[in-house]
């Protein structure tokens, strides 16, 4: 059994309600259960568990989860220490799992190795692929260094080569590559420029597949979380840059900025897979350098990138500076336009922490302190005392008044899950569809036909619907977990136990779909006629009476669309 197995396993044998009632007192109100949240202190009970879901919510503080979370918040321990504690009171035996996670875990990688050499092939017979390569200039080198191949535009490519060389579908079900449907299994990444993303030890543990046309969406798709991937902790390209780091190393976004700057010959280059820089990539770094450049577009998204990542940065003990790129570039586009000689000094003139900060934020009291609180978060103290000294000098305050100034104002690290989180705002239709779709599962093959991805604009929602819609994971906690934060995963728990009383009856809640999707729709309209409203204006402006008609002709599709809504 596998972890995932084991958490269903505990499910199905222990009633959260009777778990949950050794801690709290929880009395029955209507489907569920109500109590005192013991995650933060309330006096009228908004802490609420469904038996019917097997999960818990808080409405005041906004933790929620399945048993195991509870347990491991409650007792404050990790996520294998709650297993354990839970199997045994399930009267499930574990022993074997930690062989056979091993035994699992060298067949995924196994199934990867061979992935990667069918990719490589297919690479080498794709005439469409290799232009694309060449057109964005990726030489030869590059290709063999990153062992960058190509996915087959056909369904299941992958998935016969994989089974001729003998591996079993229940191992590839969980490889993360191959999607299994009830009725027909198919590739992951299909008619794609394939990246395979190593571990720190070498292996192949996963895949960025880049889509070759404009306009297809998503323009990369990674491999799901599994047993071996986990983006949290992998950083692309850090394999093949570890030997070409002296000292400071090179952050950046994309894949592809990753082969250009090893190209280009700075070996020292790595990239997170798309998401933010977490603290296990900053701590997997400080093996190999002591100084991390984070070199991000300089528009306000660059900024606001480089602000979040380089206190992460500075928090394990890595000198942290920022380059922010002129004109709009990333690293491929300015070494492709500016060669290897320009971005070596831009990378040369590159900003401390201090500089940056005071740079774009200024010399202001609330930006003083929040540099001032970062700085004092730093655990390694000859770092801290030299940036505070840094600070010192250039904002021109004594390092015994900065002190002064800002003690006892820094961040006080707070307990999981004892904060109050705020919410961010969501629009109700959408958050509406998802509720109906975690809490009427046999709704689903109503979305399909009704739903279109580019009404939803919530990241979360779209994400979530995304994978949901494609079948790449079921609408559990534990489908939900592979692509979510814990704290999102508090969100949706929200959202599962919500009641849907008001709307029992499959007519009704069919309606409710369609109201929403109507409305988002309407909205979607709206935007789009805005859109064509300005750029009509333009056109005017730039006396363009070609384009003019074009759009009001375009204006009047729209505007049908509009009174067809209503
Ligand atoms: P960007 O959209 O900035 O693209 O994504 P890019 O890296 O410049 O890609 P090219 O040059 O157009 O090929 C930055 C990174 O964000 C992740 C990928 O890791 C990408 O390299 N990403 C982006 C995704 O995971 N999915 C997406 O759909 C887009
Ligand atoms: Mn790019």
């Amino acid at each position: 059994m596998d972890f995932q197995g084991i958490r269903e396993e505990i499910k199905s044998r222990i009633d959260i309600v009777d778990v949950v009632s050794d801690y709290v007192g929880l009395k029955k109100s209507g489907a569920r259960f109500k109590g005192l949240c013991p995650f933060h202190a309330e006096k009228t009970p908004s802490f609420v568990v469904s038996p019917e879901k097997q999960v818990f919510y808080c409405f005041g503080c906004g933790t929620g989860g399945d048993i195991i979370t509870f347990v491991m918040k409650e007792e404050g321990i990790s996520y294998n220490e709650a297993i354990r504690k839970l199997s045994e009171r399930a009267g499930i035996k574990l022993e074997p799992v930690h062989k056979q996670n091993i035994q699992e875990r060298e067949v995924l990688l196994q199934i990867h190795k061979a992935a990667a050499a069918f990719f490589k092939g297919q690479l080498r017979k794709s005439e469409k692929a290799l232009k694309y390569l060449n057109a964005r200039g990726i030489a030869k080198e590059s290709i063999e260094k990153f062992a960058i191949g190509a996915a087959p535009e056909g369904w299941d490519g992958l998935l016969r080569h994989l089974r001729k060389d003998g591996f079993q579908d229940r191992h590839l079900r969980v490889s993360g590559l191959v999607t299994f449907k009830e009725n027909s299994s198919f590739d992951f990444h299909r008619d794609r420029i394939m990246f395979p993303i190593l571990n720190s030890a070498g292996d192949i543990v996963a895949f960025g597949g880049r889509a070759m046309e404009k306009d297809v969406e998503p323009k990369y798709l990674n491999s799901p979380e599994t047993l071996i991937f986990q983006k949290k902790r992998i950083l692309f390209g850090l394999s093949a840059a570890k030997d070409g780091i002296t000292g400071a190393i090179n952050i950046v976004e994309g894949y592809v900025d990753v082969v250009m700057c090893h190209q280009y010959g700075f070996t020292n280059t790595v990239a997170p897979l798309g998401t933010a820089l977490t603290e296990e990539h900053t701590k997997s770094l400080k093996r190999f350098a002591k100084e991390a450049v984070v070199i991000f577009d300089g528009d306000d998204a660059g900024i606001r990138a480089a602000k979040r990542a380089m206190p992460v940065i500075l928090k394990s003990g890595l000198l942290a500076m920022a380059l922010l790129l002129p004109e709009k570039n990333d690293p491929d586009s300015y070494l492709r336009l500016h060669g290897a000689g320009d971005f070596k000094e831009l990378i040369a003139g590159a900003n401390s922490y201090v500089e940056f900060m005071l740079k774009t934020g200024g010399y202001g009291v609330d930006n003083l302190r929040e540099i001032y609180d970062t700085l004092a978060g730093i655990e390694d103290t000859v770092l801290r005392a030299t940036l505070v000294e840094e600070l010192s000098n250039k904002a021109s305050i004594s390092g015994h008044e900065l002190r002064e100034k800002f003690r006892g104002k820094g961040h006080k690290p707070t307990s999981p899950g004892r904060t109050i989180r705020p919410r961010v705002k969501k629009r109700p239709e959408e958050e509406m569809l998802l509720r109906i779709y975690l809490s009427v599962p046999d709704m689903a093959g109503m979305f399909t036909p009704l739903m279109e991805m580019e009404l939803l604009e919530d990241e979360l929602i779209k994400r979530i619907f995304g994978e949901l819609l494609n079948g790449n994971i079921s609408p559990t906690i534990e489908g939900l977990s592979t692509i979510c934060t814990e704290e999102e995963i508090a969100y949706v728990t929200g959202l599962m136990v919500y009641s849907l009383d008001q709307m029992d009856g499959e007519e009704s809640i069919e309606k409710k779909i369609r109201d929403c999707v109507k409305s988002l729709k309407l909205s979607w309209v709206n935007k789009k006629l805005g859109e064509i409203k300005e750029k009509i204006k333009k056109a005017e402006l730039a006396n363009n009476p070609e384009e003019v008609i074009l759009l009001s002709q375009e204006n009047i599709k729209y505007l049908n669309e509009r009174r067809s809504l209503s």
